[in-house]
Formats: structure tokens, C-alpha cells, sequence
């Protein structure tokens, strides 16, 4: 069964919707490992009530990005990881890893790539105008937010949402299509041609 890693750096909802397709069997694979940058991380939580490894890492105590980067990479090795999830990880992933990781770092942003990319993809999309966003599953490159697209969901912007609204219809329509892109993965359903995705069902 191919083993994979979730890096995470908040709440950990888009982790727990992959740890409940993990045991419903609708992702045959197991998730090995839980990194996160952030001590009191909820997704730490997550991951130890499921029994999964919670590891923190304490960015702090590396000199750059790379070494951090290195460090995590030992636990991927030790751990014999294929897929490297990031769900809500609040840091760049230095060119090093993913090259070394290449096509095989997925990460979730909230609005319709490549619009709105950044920190600030809900409230962007809300402040702009645009009548429809949602999220996008994407491979990382060495480019922020700009790798081949697994998945997007549209959410339509309603008269009257507030962004608390949107963002909770946003998180809903995550937690359908993150797990969905890792099964796709686990399966060998993606093949990546130039910049696009092409999915095999
Ligand atoms: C999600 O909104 C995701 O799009 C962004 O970070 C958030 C993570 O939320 N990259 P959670 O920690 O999975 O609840």
C-alpha cells in the first residue's frame, strides 16, 4: 500500500476529510505521517486521535529553508512516502524538495487557479467581484500556486454570502475534491502532459 505524508499547518479539516476516506476505503493508502511547523496545530491533534505519527518541527531551530526542508525529507525517506500532501502548510517548499518530490507534492488553494493566488485566495475572489471561485488541488512546482491542476470546484458567490459563508461553502466543496485527487493519484489515474492534467478514470 503506498504510504503518504500530510504537512499542516492549522486546523487540519482538508487532513481529517483524507483520514475519513482513508477508512471509509475510498483511498486505499495509508496516511504514515503528520508534519506540521506549528506546535498546537489542530491537525497535530487530528492525526494522533486517528493514531497516525504527529511529528512538529520547529522551523526555529533550522538555519534556512532548505535544512528545514531537509529535515522533513529525513521522516519521508524513513517512512518510505509517495505522495506528500499539503493541506493548509503556511510555508514555501524550497526548490530542493520539490525536485526532489517532483510531481509528487499536491497541495489545496481556496479559489480557482490561476486567479487569486497567495494568501488571501477567499477574500481576494470576494473583494474582486467574481461571481464564481473555489478551490483547486494543483501539484507543486517551484512556482507558487502555478502547478499542473488536479481539480477545481466552482462556488457561486451569492447576494448577501459573507465571508464567513463563502469560506464554509469553500472548505464543503475542499473536503469533496482533496480526497477525491489523492484517490485519483493512489490509483495512477493522473498523467501529466506539459502543464495540463489529464485524468484516466
Ligand atoms: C484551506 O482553506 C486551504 O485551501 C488552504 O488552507 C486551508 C486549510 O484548512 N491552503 P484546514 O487546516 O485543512 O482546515
Amino acid at each position: 500500500m503506498m504510504n503518504i505524508a500530510v504537512l499542516a499547518s492549522g486546523r487540519g479539516t482538508n487532513l481529517q476529510a483524507i483520514i475519513d476516506a482513508v477508512k471509509t476505503g475510498k483511498i486505499k493508502a495509508g496516511i504514515s505521517l503528520v508534519i506540521s511547523d506549528h506546535k498546537d496545530a489542530g491537525a497535530l491533534e487530528k492525526a494522533r486521535l486517528a493514531g497516525i505519527k504527529a511529528i512538529y518541527i520547529n522551523p526555529k531551530d533550522f538555519p534556512s529553508r532548505e535544512s528545514f526542508d531537509k529535515q522533513i525529507i529525513n521522516y519521508l525517506e524513513k517512512y518510505n512516502i509517495k505522495l506528500i500532501v499539503l493541506a493548509g502548510f503556511m510555508r514555501l517548499i524550497s526548490p530542493y524538495f520539490v525536485s526532489k518530490y517532483r510531481n509528487c507534492i499536491m497541495n489545496i488553494h481556496p479559489s480557482l487557479l490561476p486567479s487569486f493566488k497567495g494568501t488571501r485566495g477567499i477574500k481576494d475572489a470576494r473583494d474582486y467581484g467574481v461571481k464564481v471561485t473555489g478551490p483547486t488541488v494543483h501539484f507543486v512546482t517551484e512556482d507558487l500556486d502555478a502547478g499542473p491542476i488536479i481539480l477545481q470546484k466552482p462556488v457561486v458567490i451569492e447576494h448577501g454570502d459573507t465571508i464567513e459563508i463563502l469560506e464554509g461553502k469553500i472548505h464543503k466543496a475542499e473536503h469533496e475534491i482533496y480526497p477525491e485527487a489523492v484517490r485519483l493519484f493512489v490509483e495512477g489515474k493522473l498523467k501529466i502532459e506539459g502543464r495540463a492534467v489529464k485524468i484516466n478514470e
